[in-house]
């Protein structure tokens, strides 16, 4: 069985002391609990904070990851942090393409495919979320879309790049909303975006690749869409940020 993944993406919030302290006590639960191993956790807190929260984490089952990489390798680009950096502090995990990244920094498909490749020579595993606004969906239109989506950006790669993607399915109408897409309409476009890739791929990689839901998921939604067959886990923005809803999820 397929392990189910349960991402927290902090965004911009979390300080070094709200960062630190909220993953030791996530540790404290999951050595206390002795959470299953069919379950996988990864953390994505903000850039300052990434090699301490590694050193936090050292040996334990959580995992992290960037929020972020720059598309180019290194040299005269103000601001941006590399993805040999990351490395270079053991961190191994991105998101790319989230809906925040396209509207408020513009980042277009094509710099997201070359955020792609720079992650895959570096040995990255790559969290790649599309999805459409509200306003494509009025217009049905939300399937076109996410194929343009992928058609644009990771189906440039071959088969063996693919091979330990994470999609995240993120209906921007419904990220930090409270909006939630039905367990069934996120179920359909799951299927949708997974036979995309098995026209593309193949059943045997499409079929193992994990296709998370994202979008206003919090402690009473997340079993119903989780328990939904293409459904692998959850991309959690704000619910990801109190510790109690955070857990309460990964045990949905
Ligand atoms: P949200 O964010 O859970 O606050 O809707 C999800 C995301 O942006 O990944």
């Amino acid at each position: 069985m397929k392990k189910k993944i349960v991402i927290a993406n902090w965004k911009m919030n979390h300080d070094f002391y709200e960062t630190t302290s909220f993953l030791r006590n996530l540790l404290k639960f999951f050595f206390e609990k002795k959470i299953n191993n069919k379950k996988k956790v990864i953390i994505a807190p903000s850039f300052p904070f990434l090699h301490i929260s590694n050193q936090i984490l050292q040996g334990s089952s959580l995992n992290l990851a960037a929020q972020n990489i720059c598309q180019m390798e290194k040299g005269s680009y103000t601001g941006e942090v590399s993805a040999s950096m990351l490395k270079s502090i053991g961190i191994h995990k991105v998101i790319l393409g989230h809906s925040e990244r396209r509207k408020y920094f513009y980042e277009t498909n094509d710099i997201l495919l070359k955020k792609i490749k720079i992650a895959l020579k570096y040995g990255f595993h790559i969290i790649f979320c599309i999805g459409e606004t509200a306003l494509e969906r009025e217009k049905n239109e939300q399937f076109l879309i996410v194929k343009k989506q992928l058609e644009e950006t990771v189906f440039h790669c071959s088969l063996e790049e693919i091979s330990d993607l994470i999609m995240a399915y993120e209906p921007i109408w419904a990220i930090g909303t409270g909006k939630t897409a039905s367990p069934e309409e996120a179920q359909t476009m799951h299927r949708y975006i997974r036979s995309l890739f098995i026209d593309k791929y193949g059943e045997t990689i499409s079929k193992k690749m994990s296709i998370l839901y994202g979008g206003s998921i919090n402690d009473l939604n997340a079993r119903n869409l989780f328990s939904q067959e293409d459904i692998d886990g959850g991309l959690v923005g704000n619910s990801s940020l109190e510790i109690e809803k955070f857990l309460k999820i990964v045990q949905s």
